[in-house]
Order: C-alpha cells, then sequence, then structure tokens
C-alpha cells in the first residue's frame, strides 16, 4: 500500500519570521494524527525556522533545489549536504520552474538525483509537459524522454528512494489543473515505464503525485484516483488552513 505524501512547494514566498508563525500554527494542528506523510519545502533561508516550530511533529522538511556538486566555488548554490545537516529529508529536482528559467536539462536533473541521493536526501524528481506539447499531441513522449533522461542507467534501488511528481507546466499558477482523469492517465504511463524498465513490484510501490493548482476544492477528486500517491501544492500550501484542509482529505481517502 502506497501512502500518500502530501507536499508543499513554497517557491520564493514566506520569510523565515513567516515559515515560524507558519510552523506554529502547523504544529498547533497536530499533523501527526493523520496517516499520511506531509512535507513542506520553503526557500533554503526558511527552512531552519520552519523545521524548529515543527520539530515535534512528523511533517518533514526539504529542498527546492541543490547544486549537483557536493561542495566547491560556485557562488551562492548550496548543497545537498548543507541541506541535509539543516534538517531536511527531501529536495525538489528538475522542477519546471528550475528547468524553464534556469535551463535544467535532463542530464542536469539525473546528476542532482544522483547526488540527492548520495547525500540521503530523497529526490522528489518533477516532469511534466508544456501547453506546446500538449497541444502537439507530445505529452507521452515528453514524459518518457524525461524519465529516461533522469533515471537512465539507475538501479532498482536508488529507483526504490525517488518519489516523482507529475506536473504539467500548463496547470502550474494558473488554476487550470488537470482533470483527474488526465492526471490518472499519466500516473499510469509513469508507472508502467517504471514497471517496463524496471519491475512491476516496483511500479507498484513508487510514489507518484500530481501537481499543477491544487486546491482545496479539487484535492478530493484528484486524490481519488488509483495512481495518484499525493499533490506536490504551489499555491494552495501557502495557506496554513488550506494546507491543512489537504492533508485532512488525504487522510479521510
Ligand atoms: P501551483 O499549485 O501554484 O499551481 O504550483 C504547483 C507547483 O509548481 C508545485 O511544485
Amino acid at each position: 500500500m502506497r501512502k500518500f505524501l502530501i507536499a508543499g512547494n513554497w517557491k520564493m514566498f514566506h520569510t523565515p519570521k513567516e515559515a515560524a508563525e507558519y510552523g506554529r500554527k502547523l504544529a498547533h494542528k497536530n499533523p501527526d494524527q493523520y496517516d499520511i506523510d506531509v512535507l513542506l519545502c520553503p526557500p533554503a533561508l526558511s527552512l531552519p525556522a520552519l523545521r524548529e516550530t515543527l520539530r515535534h511533529t512528523k511533517v518533514a522538511v526539504g529542498g527546492q533545489n541543490i547544486h549537483q556538486e557536493p561542495k566547491g566555488a560556485f557562488t551562492g548554490e548550496m548543497s545537498a549536504e548543507m541541506y541535509k545537516d539543516a534538517g531536511a529529508s527531501y529536495v525538489l529536482v528538475g522542477h519546471s520552474e528550475r528547468r524553464q528559467y534556469f535551463g535544467e536539462t535532463d542530464e542536469l536533473v539525473r546528476s542532482k538525483t544522483i547526488r540527492a541521493l548520495e547525500a540521503g536526501l530523497t529526490p522528489l524528481v518533477c516532469i511534466g509537459e508544456t501547453l506546446d506539447e500538449r497541444k502537439n499531441n507530445q505529452t507521452s513522449n515528453v514524459i518518457l524522454t524525461q524519465l529516461n533522461g533522469a533515471f537512465k542507467h539507475f538501479s532498482k534501488s536508488d529507483m526504490s528512494k525517488i518519489v516523482i511528481a507529475y506536473e504539467p507546466v500548463w496547470a502550474i499558477g494558473t488554476g487550470k489543473t488537470a482533470t483527474p482523469e488526465q492526471a490518472q492517465e499519466l500516473h499510469l504511463l509513469i508507472r508502467r515505464t517504471i514497471e517496463l524498465e524496471f519491475d512491476a513490484a516496483l511500479a507498484n510501490d513508487m510514489r507518484i503525485l500530481y501537481g499543477g493548482s491544487v486546491k482545496v476544492e479539487n484535492a478530493r477528486d484528484l486524490l481519488s484516483r488509483p495512481d495518484i500517491d499525493g499533490a506536490l501544492i504551489g499555491g494552495a500550501s501557502l495557506k496554513v488552513d488550506d494546507f491543512h484542509k489537504i492533508i485532512e482529505i488525504a487522510h479521510q481517502l
């Protein structure tokens, strides 16, 4: 049985002070009463404050990006080890905003995923097609290329430590959610691909999250689909009440 993972990606929102306030409010709601995994990925500078306020809960914190090298002269960058040391247990890799605005390729996504695994972080690897790609019936090709690029020559043991997030780029921050049917179809494609490249047991255990305009209103419908194992939430994770409601919905399913 795959356990739901409800994850928030704060992007470049919430200062350390705001993160601490959020963490206190979330801790007050006793998130450990729910039988699901919960993760928040704040900006790096806000991570220690959030982690501190959530230290008595099982809510995990994670980074939004790492450098592919363990250390070095890379001004402005942060390593997987630094996140690990600061208490992170996950890191997002290959978010579409990184691919779009920072030129991240599948090859780089692969390197960063390896780096995260080496440092003992769970990589949450993001894939998804753009609107043009969908309109041109390229969705499956894009997904297969991104999967093959990111996980080329990975062992089953490495794959078992990874979480995948399917985030159609056209649904991110636009208010346009993929329909539950569209999302389910792609999640199944991803699971079948993992089964073909690795094996059925691994594919069956792999958590595949959906991301792209997930809100309180649509969470139940999306999370009820058989191959959707959680959500990666941007905008709606910024408000603690909304995020908490989505956690409750997942718990009820
Ligand atoms: P929104 O939920 O704001 O559409 O963002 C989704 C996302 O990019 C999560 O990583």
